[in-house]
């Protein structure tokens, strides 16, 4: 596991957008996990500029995101297809067809959950897998408890992550109690992860992550046994390390 602590913001989002741009230029046809969230927008809104100025070119690339809620149409502002379209997508030359996240409408929740793990196998596996993390140690909407070996499935989102994710609502009343997630597997089977953690209220959790048991009561700490996965922090996530 590399560590990284980043001296500030600018840093922090320049160094993931420098992880992701490497990726890019080495293998122009990667296929790129991605996550929604606070965390990665400063990673977005560079690597939106880097394509604009022409030094990426994202025209091969393949994405997967790893989460979408159940039941929101695509364009519902609260969405991860709105999120991924308005911050990422729409402002770089990627393929719409090389686009991919979970349907949150789809009727047969089973289906869509095998199908989408069948995608990321025929895409030939995910080459660079970008991870926030909850407060309660969540990747994806992989929710403590969850079993290391879950493979894409339907999420029964956690108390602290629906209270979490309500400040993107009008009331915590709209926010979905369910999510279609990648799997814990899947996460694991990248060949390279970058996971970002910022902010001081990060920094408990971050420490169970990065130096606490192995277990799935912290989902994170999977992670500590990848064997290509770098951990940026900012001073802040940093300060229990
Ligand atoms: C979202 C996702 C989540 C977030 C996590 C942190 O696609 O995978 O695990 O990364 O909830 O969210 P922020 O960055 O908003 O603190």
């Amino acid at each position: 596991m590399q560590i990284i602590i980043a001296k500030c913001k600018e840093e922090f989002d320049r160094i993931a957008a420098d992880t992701v741009s490497q990726q890019i230029k080495d293998k122009p046809n990667s296929v790129l996990g991605l996550a929604t969230g606070s965390t990665p927008l400063g990673l977005y809104a560079q690597l939106v500029e880097r394509n604009k100025r022409g030094e990426i070119d994202f025209s091969q690339i393949t994405t997967f995101n790893m989460d979408e809620y159940k039941g929101l149409p695509k364009d519902h502002p609260q969405s991860y297809h709105y999120f991924m379209h308005k911050y990422l997508f729409d402002e770089i030359n990627v393929r719409p067809e090389n686009i991919n996240i979970p349907n949150g409408e789809a009727a047969d929740w089973a289906k869509e959950c095998a199908e989408y793990e069948e995608k990321i196998r025929a895409a030939g596996g995910i080459d660079l897998q970008v991870l926030g993390i909850g407060h309660n140690g969540h990747i994806g909407f992989n929710e403590p408890g969850t079993p290391f070996e879950a493979l894409t499935s339907l999420i029964e989102l956690d108390k602290r992550t629906i209270k979490a994710n309500s400040r993107f609502f009008d009331s915590i009343d709209q926010v979905p109690r369910q999510a279609l997630s990648m799997g814990i597997k899947t996460i694991m089977q990248s060949r390279k992860l970058i996971l970002m953690i910022c902010g001081r209220d990060k920094a408990e959790i971050a420490y169970k992550a990065i130096k606490g048991p192995i277990t799935p009561e912290v989902p994170a700490s999977v992670l500590q046994l990848h064997p290509f996965i770098t951990v940026l922090l900012d001073q802040d996530a940093a300060s229990d390390l």
